[in-house]
């Protein structure tokens, strides 16, 4: 494992990494980071993560001085899913002398952008340095962060980016809890209980799949019950994940009803987005429609 800590080291490489697959990460490494970075060794000659807490993307109440941070660790689990070279820069390095950022609107507008005003602008500005940085041919990136990943994809189009970038679906716990760096936070006991989060999105999601008329009350039914188990919801709603607005257009559910199952399985972008506080700790989930017509 090669690790890099400048800008004109990884330039000076770069030539001699081939195609080179890119998982971009924030460290205190998990399954869920380690699918992408295997998907990554699989596909491309040289495969690279970058390992930086970027403070343009925490708010001034959350939690970047509590981040975990063990990059020795991280290393080691890189390297033993094929991983070689590992981005590692200090803020110095890649903040010291910025003075542009990269604003994505539209599908950063509503759900996290608007809960954590500033967040994606800083998201987007530090992902456009390190393309700049590392080009890669292929970036990957976890659909766990549904609105992550659209912010990410309209910045590569309209700047007209040279890089593929491929969506990894979330992986769980055997709970449900979908993997996160923060469920460190949770004590054995919450970190059981935070699995109810994706047991309740599931059940509305298969609720709407199958009487969409009536998605409203399911959405209803589901903060509800999320509310009755100690979570403090932020936002759950069915989404067109491509866009990032609210689905609230009838004609989405006769799509769904007649079409999914033949044409568009692969490419449902129909899905119930949520974030909620649980025990001192922000989770956000999402899980897409399933196909009525499946079962
Ligand atoms: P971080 O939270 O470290 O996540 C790095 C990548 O791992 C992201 O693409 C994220 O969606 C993915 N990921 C996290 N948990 C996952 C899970 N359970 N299953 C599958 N993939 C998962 O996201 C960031 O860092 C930052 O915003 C970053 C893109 C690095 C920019 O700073």
């Amino acid at each position: 494992m090669k690790v890099i800590r400048t800008i004109a080291e990884f330039r000076n490489h770069r030539e001699s990494f081939g195609k080179l697959g890119f998982v971009p990460t924030m460290g205190a490494l998990h399954q869920g980071h380690l699918s992408l970075m295997e998907q990554s060794a699989k596909e491309n000659d040289t495969s690279a993560i970058s390992i930086f807490v970027n403070p343009l993307q925490f708010g001034p109440n959350e939690d970047l001085s509590k981040y975990p941070r063990q990059e020795a660790e991280d290393l080691e689990m890189a390297s033993s899913v094929g991983v070689k070279v590992a981005f590692c820069p200090s803020v110095e390095e890649m903040l010291g002398r910025n003075t542009t950022s990269v604003t994505v609107s539209g599908v950063s507008d509503l759900f996290e952008g608007e809960k954590r005003p500033g967040h994606f602008t800083g998201v987007a500005t530090i992902v456009a340095q390190l393309f700049g940085i590392v080009q890669p041919n292929v970036a990957y990136f976890g659909l766990k962060d549904l609105q992550q990943c659209a912010v990410i994809r309209q910045m590569v189009d309209d700047l007209c980016i040279p890089v593929e970038l491929k969506f990894c679906e979330t992986v769980r716990e055997p709970s449900g809890l979908a993997m996160s760096s923060r469920n460190n936070y949770f004590s054995p006991d919450e970190f059981e209980r935070a699995s109810n989060l994706n047991r309740v999105i599931v059940v509305c999601a298969k609720e709407i799949a199958e009487d969409f008329e009536n998605r409203k009350s399911a959405i209803e039914s589901a903060i509800n019950e999320l509310a009755n188990l100690e979570f403090e919801v932020q936002y759950l709603e069915l989404v067109n994940s491509l866009t990032m607005q609210p689905v609230t257009d009838q004609k989405v559910g006769q799509i769904l009803s007649q079409k999914l199952g033949q044409t568009e399985k692969e490419s449902n972008p129909y899905r119930i987005i949520v974030a909620a506080q649980f025990c001192g700790v922000r989770l956000i989930d999402n899980v897409p429609l399933p196909n009525p017509l499946a079962n």
